[in-house]
């Protein structure tokens, strides 16, 4: 199947084909100066009627039709059928079951979403046509969680994300800064082991050595970002045990709040114009959960970069060190304190939500597993 016509706004749209005005006019005026007086005044009246059908029959024709759909509602598309069929992602599946197709269309305000089932035509979106597709929709929940779009995993294709990327290839996701910082996250994981055995010989405050595997790998990878980030496990005092104190709890929390709402469905994502009246109420829910994030990187990310204007700091110790220290090709600081934030924000995101919840499903299959749970407990508690 050849997709190569569908371009890229905002979400994926067709282009149509542009019309050749200079040309047309030429024809026109020739065919008027040789025809008679009352037909010219005819012609005058009806042509430009005829002229819009005739360029609308020309655009129908020459447009590949979209995949199939739901008939759309003028303006507002198959906005009222998304809002009221809930989960949307299993309408969605059910109306493509019932199609009969692989690829849909479906319209909602101004926007063409093509939702895809199977493997082989994704495999044509995310790699034949990656650079047409690659790009990502501003949404209310990203807007909030980079300060307006400054940051690398949640902003749209273009100067600033290219940028941002580059910026992290060289100083953050790359093998010398992994093994720069390797004795951080050992020290976290032999941390998660301590918080974990605490729990098991602990059974009066706890649950009989019952663990949350949940609170466990959500707050392990939140250490991990923040001691890479900060050099800091706790915002606050912490817990002796190794376990999370109430400002690494409300972080983390807050967090996946953020993450909730970041690619959850709101008419205004769609329909602008209704975002103040905040629906569904997630802007709400998104700006209280950043405020909190923000007030915990924020004060950090001032202080640090006064430190390093000041002189008080000579070696780069952590993350936010490099990304203060790094430059443009100029020798200029690469980033401004707002993008710095906007970055650290994201990472945070990127660091607990994926690990963590890779973590706990990989659990989640073993324990529906029970010859892979055996098999897994004879490796743990083989000796050698
Ligand atoms: C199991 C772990 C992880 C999974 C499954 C995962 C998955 C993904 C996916 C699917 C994307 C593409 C998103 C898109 O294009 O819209 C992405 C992008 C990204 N991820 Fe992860 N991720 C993981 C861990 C991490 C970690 C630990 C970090 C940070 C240290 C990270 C940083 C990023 C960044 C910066 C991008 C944006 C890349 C770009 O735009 O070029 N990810 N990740």
């Amino acid at each position: 199947m050849d997709y190569s016509s569908f371009t890229n706004t905002s979400y994926q749209i067709y282009q149509l084909p542009s019309w050749n005005r200079s040309h047309d006019m030429a024809v026109i005026s020739t065919l008027l100066v040789s025809l008679p007086l009352p037909l010219v005044l005819m012609l005058l009246v009806f042509a430009p009627l005829v002229v819009v059908k005739l360029k609308g029959s020309i655009t129908t024709r020459k447009q590949p039709p979209l995949p199939p759909g739901p008939i759309p509602w003028p303006i507002i598309g198959s906005l009222p059928e998304i809002w009221q069929n809930k989960p949307v992602f299993r309408w969605i599946l059910g109306l493509m079951k019932q199609l009969g197709t692989d690829i849909a269309c479906i319209r909602l305000g101004h926007v063409h979403v093509i939702t895809v089932t199977s493997p082989e035509i994704a495999r044509e979106f995310l790699k034949k046509h990656d650079s047409v597709f690659a790009s990502r929709p501003k949404t209310m929940a990203a807007e909030y969680a980079t300060r307006g779009f400054l940051s690398t995993a949640l902003v749209p294709s273009g100067d600033q994300w290219k940028k941002m990327r580059k910026v992290m290839a060289s100083n953050v996701i790359n093998p010398a800064r992994l093994s720069w910082l390797l004795h951080k996250r050992t020290q976290e994981a032999d941390n998660l082991v301590r918080f974990i055995y605490n729990q098991c010989i602990n059974h009066e405050n706890m649950h009989g050595g019952v663990i949350n595997l949940r609170l466990a790998v959500r707050q392990y990878t939140g250490n991990v970002i923040r001691r890479m980030m900060f050099n800091t496990r706790y915002f606050g005092k912490g817990r002796e045990d190794g376990g999370p104190g109430y400002e690494e709890e409300q972080h983390v929390e807050s967090l996946f709040t953020v993450l909730m709402h970041l690619n959850s469905f709101i008419l205004s994502d769609y329909v602008p114009w209704l975002r103040p009246l905040d629906l569904e109420g997630h802007e709400k829910i998104v700006s209280e959960a950043m405020r909190i994030v923000n007030g915990y990187h924020d004060p950090l990310v001032d202080e640090r970069i006064k430190e390093w204007g000041q002189g008080k700091r000579k070696e780069p110790q952590d993350l936010l060190d490099a990304f203060i220290l790094a430059k443009d090709l100029n020798g200029k600081p690469a980033l401004s304190a707002e993008e710095i934030k906007a970055q650290i924000s994201e990472l945070m995101l990127a660091t607990v939500d994926n690990p963590a919840n890779a973590a706990e499903w990989a659990m989640a299959e073993v324990l529906n597993n029970p010859e892979i749970l055996r098999k897994r407990n004879r490796q743990c508690c083989r000796k050698e």
